[in-house]
């Protein structure tokens, strides 16, 4: 049975493999963004943000099979700073973070090189909370909690006290909200929430100013529940609709005191 199954996923690939279309896993593509991916620092980074992407379930759960071509920084006014799975209070996530990307690159190379004919590029931000109300009983989920577009420039990175920076950072002097920051506030009783931070550019590369639409509903992402058997609606289908690919994600886990 499942050898059967490995040669009709294997079938099912060769088209595209065919098609030498980016790194593709049902209908989203991966942005190769100018090479950062074929670099090797970069690859195994992108990598292992993919592999904690998908212990936590966010992979193929909220988005579909990518590799992080950047990482993606999320520090709160709090201080407090998103890393990949780690746990904060609610109390500390009250105003939106400020949001970095950065080039994952080896920290002997500071001179942005990888990155720097992307620095103009337009970039949109979300932040999802696929556990709504709970993790068990997502039916509200996703919830939209942020969308913001800006335009990133970028810097040399290698003198800031961000830990999670180093190389190369692309940063954004202004966040255009499209949906304002609503802060997590898991209900009591419900257990852990992740809370999930995505960075897209345009799937057709544009790098012009981008402006997505805006959700009509936090809940389900304005799409309604899901019919029988289908995905939880949220920031995959929104993506999709807006030509948008992924290219970092970060993620927290935060919970109500009350449990
Ligand atoms: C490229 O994609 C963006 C985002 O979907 C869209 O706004 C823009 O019109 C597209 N540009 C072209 C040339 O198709």
């Amino acid at each position: 049975m499942s050898f059967l199954r490995l040669f009709v996923t294997g079938l099912a690939l060769s088209p595209v493999r065919g098609l030498k279309l980016p790194h593709t896993h049902s209908q989203q593509q991966v942005l190769d963004v100018d090479g950062a991916i074929a670099d090797t620092a970069a690859t195994n980074a992108g990598e292992k943000i993919q592999k904690l992407l998908k212990k936590a379930e966010i992979i193929p759960t909220v988005i579909d099979d990518f590799v992080p071509a950047l990482t993606l920084a999320a520090k709160w006014p709090s201080d407090e700073h998103a890393k990949l799975g780690n746990t904060l209070k609610p109390n500390k996530l009250q105003d939106a973070p400020s949001i970095s990307l950065h080039s994952p690159s080896d920290k002997s190379n500071n001179e942005c090189s990888t990155i720097d004919s992307q620095s103009k590029a337009s970039y949109v931000i979300a932040l999802t909370d696929p556990d709504a109300p709970s993790r068990d009983d997502p039916k509200w989920s996703e919830m939209c909690h942020w969308i913001a577009v800006g335009r990133a420039s970028a810097s040399s990175n290698a003198n800031t006290d961000d830990p999670d920076g180093n190389g190369c950072v692309l940063g954004f002097s202004d966040l255009d909200e499209v949906m304002p920051y609503k802060a997590p506030g898991p209900p009591e009783k419900t257990g852990k929430h992740r809370y999930v931070f995505f960075a897209f550019r345009a799937k057709n590369g544009t790098t012009d100013a981008l402006s997505p639409s805006k959700p009509e509903d936090r809940q389900h992402w304005g799409y309604g529940p899901p019919e029988d058997g289908q995905k939880t609606h949220g920031v995959r289908d929104w993506a999709q609709d807006n030509g948008l690919v992924p290219v970092a994600a970060n993620f927290i886990y935060s919970k109500n005191k009350k449990q």
